[in-house]
């Protein structure tokens, strides 16, 4: 196994989209930033110095962090933030993963430009199981704001209101030829006629679920969140920002120029559905091209329209294990968590501060408590050192009252607690986690992602969970892994786990909108002995608050 070293430099870079030269926060200029490439077994050493004029940390999305917290990188969770002028460097090992997994900043909301691939190969000399495609080529799926998204988040926090939806879809950082100034720097994949290439496909969307589609082509998904799954062909994927999805594409069709493309799943916030469309192009290489003439424009693929649940949802319940799994079966903890938005009442609600809906501002929460991140210190460094006072443990199991979750819910329910309740869990205990999305302003898709574990799908459903007759049909034999699941709009999600990583780990939803306004929790695994220093100790360049 090899160490690789890594120097990610935070800074302000311009960077012309839509015939707009921007400021952006860029790792060392680059946008997207630098792709990590390793192999399982192998470990980073990326030693962040920030640059630039905001707070900002690192997170590895989807790497385990296997009794290693320190690394995980949510600001205030187990860190505090590097400051401006600081540097922190993150360490860490890959314990048997492979796959495509990747990086973005972890604060506020940075990572609509801090995003870019970590790529893990299996150990030399140990085969992909499928055939070894020809080429690989990373497809990170984005969003771009011609305001800073910063400024963005600062106006949607100020008025309480819904944030303003970006001005474009990427692929890799690019727009692509459907909008303005765009066309040149589409991106472009060659490809031999018959042969068989890897995308290793990235949502790190900021606000919004995405179809994908190539035209005339079929797909073949053979991992997610860098895990295996059973072959499967599909016409077109749904990906939620935070997931990654692995397919094989062979270039069986007419030697020609075709579209990759991306658009809008689900609106967040009952945003304007934006029915634009990113693209790329994937271009045979002996395609027959005139002399002198231009190339004829390539054939866009059909997507479904944006509220098409029923596409959505047949591709992710089709979704496998490559066999027989061992999914938890003697649950010691069962837990069953609401998760969506909210209205907060306000004094005055025709200020300008209470534009969300009627006069009100938006929250969101789950099991009714709104997540309030620490700003003292880190969730981790408050354990590690037992600073009182920081946060409780008293997230509630299940809803503090029932209600009909999907139904017409009222409006005494809308406004949710506020806390920093983490939820304690003993270590090695397997835990069942039923999401139930709720209809309280509007039922909308929530990308619920694990910091530390991934964990099996093994139901989903719409309306409420029924406890007497849906665990009956958890499929537990194959169901997939993941380390972000949808909960569906309106529907529920069902998943297990073993809590066998000790530390503390943030639960959200991957939508940024979302997060900050508190759609988030955290579980406490202590290790077997339950002692207060259940964790390694914090590295010495660890950042202070
Ligand atoms: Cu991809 Cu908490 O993040």
């Amino acid at each position: 196994a090899e160490t690789h070293y890594h120097q990610f430099v935070v800074q302000q870079t311009p960077i012309t989209r839509l015939c707009r030269t921007r400021n952006r926060i860029t790792v060392n200029g680059q946008f997207p930033g630098p792709a990590l490439e390793v192999r399982n077994g192998d470990s980073l050493v990326i030693r962040v110095i920030n640059s630039a004029q905001y707070n900002i940390t690192m997170h590895w999305h989807g790497i385990r962090q296997l009794r290693n917290p320190w690394a995980d990188g949510p600001e205030y969770v187990t860190q505090c933030p590097i400051q401006p002028g600081g540097t922190y460097t993150y360490r860490f090992t890959i314990i048997d993963q492979e796959g495509t997994l990747w990086w973005h900043a972890h604060s506020r909301w940075l990572r609509a430009t801090v995003y870019g691939a970590l790529i893990i190969y299996p150990r030399l000399g140990s085969p992909y199981p499928f055939p070894t495609p020809k080429r690989e080529f990373p497809i990170l799926l984005g969003e771009w704001w011609d305001r800073n998204p910063m400024d963005v988040l600062r106006q949607a926090q100020f008025t309480g209101g819904p944030p303003n939806v970006s001005d474009a879809y990427t692929i890799n950082g690019q727009p692509g030829d459907l909008y303005r100034c765009s066309s040149r720097e589409t991106v472009r994949i060659p490809v031999d006629t018959k042969e068989t290439i890897l995308l290793r496909i990235i949502n790190s969307a900021l606000n919004q679920e995405l179809f994908f589609a190539i035209a005339n082509h079929q797909m073949t998904v053979v991992a997610i969140d860098a895990l295996y799954t059973r072959p499967l062909t599909t016409r077109v994927i749904m990906i939620g920002p935070g997931q990654t999805t692995d397919v094989l594409l062979t270039a069986d069709q007419t030697p020609a120029r075709y579209y990759l493309a991306a658009r809008a799943y689900q609106t967040a916030m009952n945003a304007a559905f934006d029915n634009t469309t990113t693209t790329a192009i994937l271009e045979y290489k002996d395609a027959s091209c005139k002399k002198g003439q231009p190339a004829p424009r390539p054939i866009l693929p059909q997507l479904p329209a944006f509220n098409d649940t029923a596409t959505a949802t047949a591709f992710t319940t089709a979704l496998r294990s490559p066999s027989r799994v061992n999914v938890p079966t003697n649950i010691d903890v069962s837990l069953f968590f609401t998760v969506g938005l909210g209205l907060n009442n306000c004094p005055r609600p025709n200020s300008p501060r209470c534009q969300g809906p009627n006069g009100t501002r938006f929250t969101a929460s789950m099991n009714n408590v709104s997540f309030i991140f620490p700003r003292r210190t880190s969730l981790m460094q408050a354990y590690y050192q037992g600073i009182p006072g920081v946060f409780t443990t008293d997230f509630p199991p299940v809803p503090p009252v029932q209600f009909n979750y999907t139904g017409n819910v009222p409006r005494g329910l809308w406004q949710p607690s506020t806390g920093t309740k983490l939820y304690k869990l003993r270590y090695g205990s397997s835990v069942q986690l039923v999401l139930q999305d709720t209809s309280i302003v509007s039922t909308e898709d929530h990308p619920m992602h694990l910091h530390g574990y991934h964990f099996y799908v093994v139901g989903s459903g719409f309306g409420n969970f029924n406890p007497q007759t849906d665990p009956a049909r958890f499929n537990l034999v194959d169901p997939p892994q993941r380390n972000t699941v949808g909960t569906p709009p309106g529907g529920w999600v069902a998943i297990r786990f073993i809590a066998d990583n000790p530390g503390i780990w943030l639960m959200h939803c991957h939508l940024d909108a979302h997060l900050v306004l508190g759609l988030a929790m955290a579980f406490l695994v202590e290790n077997g002995a339950g002692q207060l220093q259940s964790v390694v100790a914090p590295p010495v360049d660890l950042p202070r608050c």
